[in-house]
């Protein structure tokens, strides 16, 4: 059969819509690079142990190097009957150069070809998702570090619960991607693995020098086993993993934006720049950016599922099912990137309404543990305290105050153990500068985690 690489065995040509619904070159053609790569490697290979002349080798090299400028010139014609870039970079090689481009197949598959390719995509991409996550990382701390004495309130439940630095919840975001940056680095270790050498799925009967082209391709390691290695798309799923988490910790800092920006809080403003308007509300500033990478988290999510549930009942070892691995790949690795860096961009531009935060944080009994804690330091045990706090918070509602407004008087009257040292105690910030324990939002703490931040992103 004209065109296949495979149309030996074939006494007629493929339906045309047998070739549209098999092709996976409109989405596979992006692994261009990688392919290349790997075929350039592999050439070498060949060479160093004899299986084809130095000379030929240097042909062929130049011809994939004519064809990568091709395909980046936007001068290479792909076609669906051509079904993947390996058999596109196969032809046009053949086309060039003639029957020495056959050469380059011998003792290799599609099958470890296409796991070498996606493994050298996934690393390309962990690379720059990291080095974008340290972008986003120094834009929060930036912003931390632009409002490090403004004070906020602090929430379980959605309720105000005490007071703290904003330094310190941003520095909570902090910490998540540090996270996903080590999440990226241990999936690298697994994905930065030759699996050349396996061919279809049994091993190769040339004798290649498998680490002579991991060395080549910067892998760190090879398969250990072939059959595993043209069939694992393990590290596939740790990426998307290791993206899901991300987003997920990108779309909780979106929440909380889009939150903060209502005028219900009115804790921020986000820039105009990032901001969208209403069709028919003219007043209206609406938080879209964050409102689309909360969404496009869900994405990522389908991305993982769709993988997972693709990979669950193959047999071993390579099946076709497995190109569906790549538009998940893909859309994350689309998604992650734009997400990370428009956020990035974002957070840069987001002005902190001073006022408001000390309002918030000064109505709402935010100090009621620390009363208690001032209890306990008079003697009292912490659930008598507690309890008696509790009575306080009630009667203050009652004559709608906040604690901090009562009388001495009328404290005393709950417990003689409070003296006008009190007022001092109750002043939000020295409730946050008490905190000063390892991890805590006291002032020298969250000094100490900025510059500790500060120079983990440096090293
Ligand atoms: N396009 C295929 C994929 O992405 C490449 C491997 C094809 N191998 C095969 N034996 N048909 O999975």
């Amino acid at each position: 059969m004209v065109g296949k690489l495979w149309g030996g065995r074939f006494k007629s040509g493929t339906d045309k819509i047998v070739d549209n619904f098999n092709a996976s070159i409109h989405f596979d053609k992006r692994l261009y690079k990688e392919d290349i790569e790997g075929n350039m490697a592999y050439c070498r290979g060949l060479a160093k142990q004899g299986i084809i002349s130095e000379g030929d080798a240097a042909t062929i090299l130049n011809a994939l190097k004519d064809i990568c400028g091709e395909i980046e010139g936007g001068d290479f014609a792909f076609d669906e009957t051509l079904e993947d870039i390996h058999t596109h970079i196969e032809k046009a090689l053949i086309e060039k150069i003639g029957p020495l481009g056959e050469t380059i197949h011998a003792g290799r598959s599609r099958n470890d070809q296409i796991a070498l390719d996606t493994r050298l995509y996934v690393k390309n991409s962990a690379i720059k998702i990291i080095n974008l996550i340290r972008d986003f990382q120094l834009s929060l701390i930036g912003l931390a570090e632009k409002n490090q004495d403004l004070i906020m309130p602090g929430y379980t439940h959605l309720q105000r619960a005490q007071p703290v630095l904003l330094a310190h919840h941003l520095l909570a975001y902090y910490e998540m991607l540090k996270r996903d940056t080590e999440r990226y680095e241990e999936a690298l270790r697994r994905t930065n693995v030759l699996p050349l050498g396996s061919a279809a799925l049994a091993g190769t009967t040339f004798n290649i020098d498998r680490e002579f082209l991991s060395r080549e391709l910067k892998l760190e390691n090879l398969t250990a086993n072939s059959m595993d290695a043209v069939s694992d798309r393990d590290y596939v799923l740790e990426f998307i993993f290791a993206s899901a988490l991300l987003m997920m910790h990108l779309s909780r800092l979106c929440e909380e934006l889009i939150i903060w920006s209502t005028q219900e809080f009115g804790f921020i403003e986000i820039s105009d720049a990032f901001a969208t308007g209403s069709s028919i509300m003219p007043q209206k500033k609406n938080p879209d950016i964050p409102e689309l990478i909360r969404g496009k988290t869900g994405r990522v999510y389908g991305n993982l599922i769709s993988l997972l549930t693709t990979m669950k009942g193959l047999p071993l070892t390579y099946n076709k099912d497995m190109q569906e691995d790549k538009e998940p790949l893909f859309d994350t690795v689309d998604t992650v990137e734009k997400s990370v860096t428009i956020f990035s961009r974002l957070l840069e531009e987001i002005d902190f309404k001073r006022e408001r935060l000390i309002e918030a944080t000064e109505k709402g009994y935010l100090v009621a543990t620390d009363l208690a804690d001032y209890l306990v330091s008079k003697g009292m045990t912490f659930r008598k305290a507690h309890h008696l706090v509790g009575d306080m918070i009630l009667s203050a509602k009652k004559k709608k105050k906040e604690l901090h407004q009562l009388d001495l008087s009328e404290m005393i009257r709950f417990s003689t153990l409070i003296e006008g040292d009190v007022y001092g105690w109750l002043d939000p910030m020295s409730c946050i500068e008490r905190r000063n324990i390892e991890g805590g939002t006291g002032p020298e703490m969250v000094k100490k985690a900025l510059s500790k931040a500060k120079e983990e992103l440096r090293s």
